[in-house]
């Protein structure tokens, strides 16, 4: 099976997963450090780039399978459309049996500005491609990043962009690596498109009950303002990284009825049988993270 960004954050559990299951993961990757590693761990790394289809038609052409990623930050951000299109031709062109692309987040329909996940899935739909799509809704990995843990460990406070009030149904990635190995294994499922989310959807003061639990000592919730997680952005990865990210948040806060973000599992689970983690046991996995 072929995993699209199977080193990085998000699709590196579909890898482990895929090993735990006894199946051989081909992983693409831009990098020959990170193909040394892959191979220690037992997967095929293919050195190679979503820009270039003629690399993606060979690696295509190894597996029966293909699960898809859009990477988080592209260097060049109107490249999405252009990767997700290489990607879908070359497991047509390979006559692949199942193609499940975790989107990363909802696909929005909304086609009034650039919408690269929008036109990647309208080809994949004018594909002849056996497909199946996770859309989720949150990672809690979003935690571990300097928006979050910093300020969980020196200062006892849970900080997110997003209202106090607003239920999040986070997911592990870990679960979404579960999902999309079951998907890959159930041929039979092609055609369909679950909204995922993990199984419990607290307000923010709720989810900082739960580290307060899980941690042994109070945390509070804050609802970080989108300029304040945008100076975080910045100073993370470079001045002006921030700003789309801060004007996502920006629309998220003020409308008044912002879609949902959790989802009743049971269909999903039914169907994708797959142990889903708690909130409390993913916090006590990491909790050196957090730790002060
Ligand atoms: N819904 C959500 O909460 C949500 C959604 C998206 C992202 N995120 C967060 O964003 C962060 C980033 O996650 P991520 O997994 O996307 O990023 P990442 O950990 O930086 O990994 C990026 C992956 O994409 C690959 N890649 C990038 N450009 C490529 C190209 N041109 N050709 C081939 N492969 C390419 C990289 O491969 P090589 O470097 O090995 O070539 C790597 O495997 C995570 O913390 C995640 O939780 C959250």
């Amino acid at each position: 099976m072929l995993v699209y960004g199977g080193s990085g954050s998000q699709a590196g559990p579909t890898v482990t997963h895929l090993l735990q299951r006894g199946h051989t993961p081909h992983v693409l990757t831009r990098n020959y450090d990170k193909a040394s590693e892959l191979r220690a761990v037992g997967a095929v790394p293919v050195v190679g780039d979503l820009g270039n289809f003629e690399c993606l038609c060979a690696a295509s052409s190894e597996v029966d399978a293909v699960a898809f990623l859009l990477p988080a930050f592209l260097e060049n951000p109107d490249d999405g459309f252009k990767f997700g299109r290489h990607a879908i031709d070359a497991a047509s062109r390979a006559g692949v049996e199942m193609f499940v692309w975790n989107t990363s987040g909802e696909v929005s329909d909304d086609d009034s500005a650039p919408n690269a996940k929008l036109s990647i899935l309208r080809h994949l739909q004018a594909s002849s491609l056996p497909y199946l799509l996770l859309e989720p809704t949150t990672y809690m990995e979003n935690w571990l990043g300097p928006w979050t843990a910093p300020s969980v460990r020196d200062k006892n406070l849970l900080t997110y962009p997003v209202l106090a009030d607003r239920k999040i149904g986070w997911i592990a990635s870990d679960d979404v690596g579960a999902l999309v190995v079951a998907a890959l294994e159930r041929p039979q499922l092609a055609g369909n498109r679950y909204p995922i989310s993990g199984i419990e959807a607290p307000t923010g003061p709720e989810l900082a009950a739960t580290f307060t639990e899980a941690c042994g000592r109070v945390i509070r919730y804050r609802t970080l303002s989108p300029g304040e997680m945008g100076a975080v952005l910045d100073e993370a990865f470079g001045a002006g990284t921030g700003d789309r990210v801060a004007q996502m948040y920006r629309q998220e806060q003020n409308d008044p009825d912002p879609p949902r973000k959790y989802h009743d599992m049971t269909p999903v689970l039914d169907a994708l049988p797959v142990q889903m983690s708690t909130i409390r046991d993913w916090v006590q996995t990491h909790h050196e993270v957090f730790a002060q």
